[in-house]
Order: C-alpha cells, then structure tokens, then sequence
C-alpha cells in the first residue's frame, strides 16, 4: 500500500485480442478512451498511475506508468501482478469473454480453414483479483447494450466490487469509440449518481473525486 499522501492507482484500458492464427483475432469495438481519460483525470488528482492498455491507438498520456499487452492471459498477468500494491483498481477494459481453443502457429490458408471455431472463456480477472481483495478499492465497468442497471447491479455483487459503472453501450453517443459518455455510477450500498451526458474527460473527472479512497 502506498503511503496516505499518494493513492496508488492501477486502471485497465482499451479491448484485448484473441488470436485464430498470427493474422486473424477476435476483439471488440473498445478504443480505451474511457479509460485514459480516468488515467489523465487520476494523474491531475495527484494519484500514481499504473495504465494497463490493450491495442488502442492512443497518445500515452503523461507521468503514467503505460504497461501495453495484448491478450486477456496478458492482461491478467499485469492486473495480477500489481494489484496487491494498488489502493484503487479501476478496471474499464473492455475484456474478451472467448478465446480459440486452438491458436495455430503459422497463417491458416482459407482453402484448407474449418468454418468453425471451438471457443472457450478467457479468465475473469476482475472476478479473479477481487477474491483476494483486502485494501483495495475496486470499480468495475458494465458495458451493456439492455437492462444497463439491473446487469450491473448483478456484477458488482458477483465480483465483489465497491462501485460499477453502468455504461449503455452501442448507441452513437456513449460508449465504444465515441468522445462522450452518459453513465450510472452505483456503490455497493445502492446508491448512485449519473454522470453525463458530457465528455469522456468531464466524465474521467467526475469520477476519480467519487471513487477516492479514504487512506489511513
Ligand atoms: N472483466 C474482466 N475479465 C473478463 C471480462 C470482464 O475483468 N474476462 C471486467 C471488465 O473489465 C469490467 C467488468 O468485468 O470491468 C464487467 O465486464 P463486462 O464485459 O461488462 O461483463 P462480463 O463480466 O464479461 O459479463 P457479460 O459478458 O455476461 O456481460
């Protein structure tokens, strides 16, 4: 833990790539806007700033430490590396839920591809990480196209979290790729405050003062 001046944050960013073959992945519309936002947002409040970020195509933002990975294997790895140090786990990533079962080492030629692939779950690292929660704060994110309150209500109780961010994903606007967001920020206690519609900063900002942890 860090001491009670400095809040040490590790935040999870962008989408995370599964791959078939080393030319052809699964993924997701995920940019990691959201979550760079909450990393410069977390930086201006004086946190230090530990950013795992999948693929994205973004400028690294300033006095963060920037871990880049690729896969949801990877991403575990870091998150579970660095989560006994942080104070806050803020945890935007959009994950993939599956991987191929079989990744083959050379390209697959299309004439001899199989039309289906077997899929299995990659780990949920949230969930994972939480088992051992013991300081830490933690505020998961549920991107969800349907019953966006009632599913991330679902989640922060199932994966032991303090807070989740319920984000309707899939309309222009909010969500995936866009430079704005509407979203509900729900505690454990039940209680909520929506922020937005406003810019993912506005929103980044918004956020880090709500979810402080009170250090001892
Ligand atoms: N998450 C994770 N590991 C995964 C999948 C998701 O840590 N393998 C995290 C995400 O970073 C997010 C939260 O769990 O903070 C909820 O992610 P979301 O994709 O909304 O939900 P899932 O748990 O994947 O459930 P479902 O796909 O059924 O909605």
């Amino acid at each position: 833990m860090s001491n009670a001046s400095t809040i040490r944050c590790l935040i999870t960013a962008g989408p995370t790539r599964e791959f078939i073959d080393p030319v052809r992945f699964i993924s997701n519309p995920s940019t990691g806007k959201m979550g760079f936002a909450i990393a410069e947002a977390a930086v201006e409040a004086g946190w230090t700033v530990d950013l795992i970020a999948g693929p994205v195509s973004l400028p690294e933002p300033d006095d963060v430490i920037l871990y880049p990975v690729v896969t949801a294997e990877e991403m575990y790895h870091q998150v579970d590396a660095l989560f006994d140090a942080c104070d806050i786990l803020i945890m935007t990533a959009a994950v993939s839920d599956f991987r191929p079962v079989t990744q083959h080492a050379q390209k697959e030629k299309k004439g001899d591809a199989s039309m289906s692939i077997e899929f299995e779950r990659t780990i949920d690292i949230l969930k994972t990480v939480c088992e051992r929660k013991a300081h830490q704060t933690v505020v998961g994110f549920a991107a969800e196209t349907n019953n966006v309150v009632e599913y991330a209500k679902k989640k922060l109780e199932a994966k032991n979290l303090d807070w989740i961010v319920a984000n309707k994903v899939g309309e222009s606007g909010a969500g995936f790729a866009a430079d704005t967001n509407e979203v509900l920020l729900i505690a454990a206690d039940g209680s909520s405050a929506k922020l937005g519609p406003t810019t993912k900063a506005a929103i980044a900002k918004e956020l880090v003062q709500l979810v402080t942890p009170t250090m001892s």
